[in-house]
């Protein structure tokens, strides 16, 4: 590829860790290094160092061997927001503009452009940052697929995993004891963790936020199933999931966060009730972060080095205010206002809803 004017470009990685944040560092920094002989700054802790200039220089040799590894080597941080930046005045959370820091870290280092590695809030914030001037590229991660415009992100197929080998193991206690196990997954307010694993590991009902469920189908589920002599049931619910005419359960707030609400709870709520009614032993696990932490699947490694290799190309070309996407099954890319703000979430007529009911699994709807 020709090599274009561009001398110093910055990478950070936002919001919650997921696998393959690495993989997409190595990516962007290498293809650009290789591309372009550009140097790397990383921002320390997502937007946080930007906002304090803490950094890191990256090159060839900073980011070898990092392709497996898990988390992130640059840190990251689920509450450093420069537009809404929150500090602690004794008791009190005070919240401030502090964008004119980013810009100066921005300026300070003669940066061409930013890459941005993160979620649904790191883009928004990607955004507000490229409309006060900052050159901005974004790669959608998340365990939770539901980054708009792209239909998958990286870390997903991982979490998939993880949940599904969790779902495999609690099928031989529940078979042994005779047992309805409950299995929560994360997700926030998207099922796509809960669908795909949930068909992955054979689960008999599956709970989304995206279909509210009944207490009654539930129950019947449960029953139905030991009628026809089936001794054990397996539920897979997603942290998001509410009954019909309920809320989602929400477990604590992270004040300063893009979004404040960690979901949590549902799981265990649906076990007690499930063995009040019905009878039938239950119990409950909640998965948690196992699903985001560890090193990336096969799936994930391809994924996010193409990923990273897209942004690394939107940045030589000088498509600023994109990101790097999935969509029918090719690489592209798609505009940053479009994709801040938005949750991708599991339509009714996805093929996949319809495919788990053919094999007899129930959303309880
Ligand atoms: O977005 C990823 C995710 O793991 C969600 O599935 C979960 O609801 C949330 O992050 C938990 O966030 P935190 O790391 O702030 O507890």
């Amino acid at each position: 590829m020709a090599k274009t004017s561009l001398k110093r470009i910055g990478v950070l990685t936002g919001g919650g860790d997921c696998p393959g944040l690495n993989a997409v560092i190595r990516a962007v920094t290498k293809t650009l290094i290789h591309d372009e002989e550009v140097e790397i700054v990383g921002f320390l802790d997502g937007y946080e160092g930007l906002v304090l200039n803490r950094y890191v220089r990256l090159d060839w040799k900073a980011v070898s061997n990092i392709l497996t590894l898990g988390g992130t080597i640059l840190g990251t941080s689920n509450t450093a927001n420069p537009m809404r930046w929150a500090e602690k005045k004794g008791t009190k959370i005070v919240i401030r503009d502090r964008s004119h820091d980013a810009l100066h870290t921005f300026r300070r280092h003669r940066l061409d452009g930013l890459v941005v590695i993160g979620g649904d809030g790191s883009m928004a914030i990607a955004g507000e940052l490229a409309e006060r001037g900052v050159p901005v590229v974004g790669v959608p991660k998340t365990i939770d697929n539901d980054v708009c415009g792209t239909e998958m992100t990286f870390g997903f197929q991982t979490a998939v995993g993880v949940a599904t080998d969790a779902l495999d193991r609690l099928h031989t206690t529940a078979s042994a004891h005779h047992r309805v196990m409950v299995a929560e997954v994360m997700g926030r307010y998207a099922g796509w963790l809960a669908l795909h694993s949930g068909i992955a590991g054979g689960a008999d009902i599956i709970l989304i936020p995206e279909i509210p469920f009944r207490w009654d189908a539930v129950f019947e589920s449960i029953r139905d199933r030991a009628r026809r002599g089936k001794r054990f049931s397996i539920i897979c619910v997603a942290e998001g999931a509410r009954p019909a005419g309920g809320d989602m359960i929400i477990q604590r707030r992270v004040e300063g966060s893009p979004d404040p609400i960690r979901l949590g709870g549902v799981g265990r709520l649906v076990a007690g009730s499930v063995e009040q009614k019905t009878g039938v032993e239950c119990r409950a696990t909640t998965l948690g972060y196992i699903q985001r932490g560890g090193t990336p699947c096969s799936f994930d490694r391809v994924f996010a080095t193409s990923l990273g290799h897209r942004a690394a190309q939107l940045v030589s070309e000088g498509h600023w205010g994109r990101m790097a996407s999935w969509q029918r099954g090719q690489l592209s890319d798609v505009a940053l206002e479009d994709v801040a703000g938005g949750c991708r979430k599991v339509g009714p007529a996805d093929p996949l809803l319809a495919i788990a009911r053919s094999v007899g699994t129930s959303f309880c709807e």
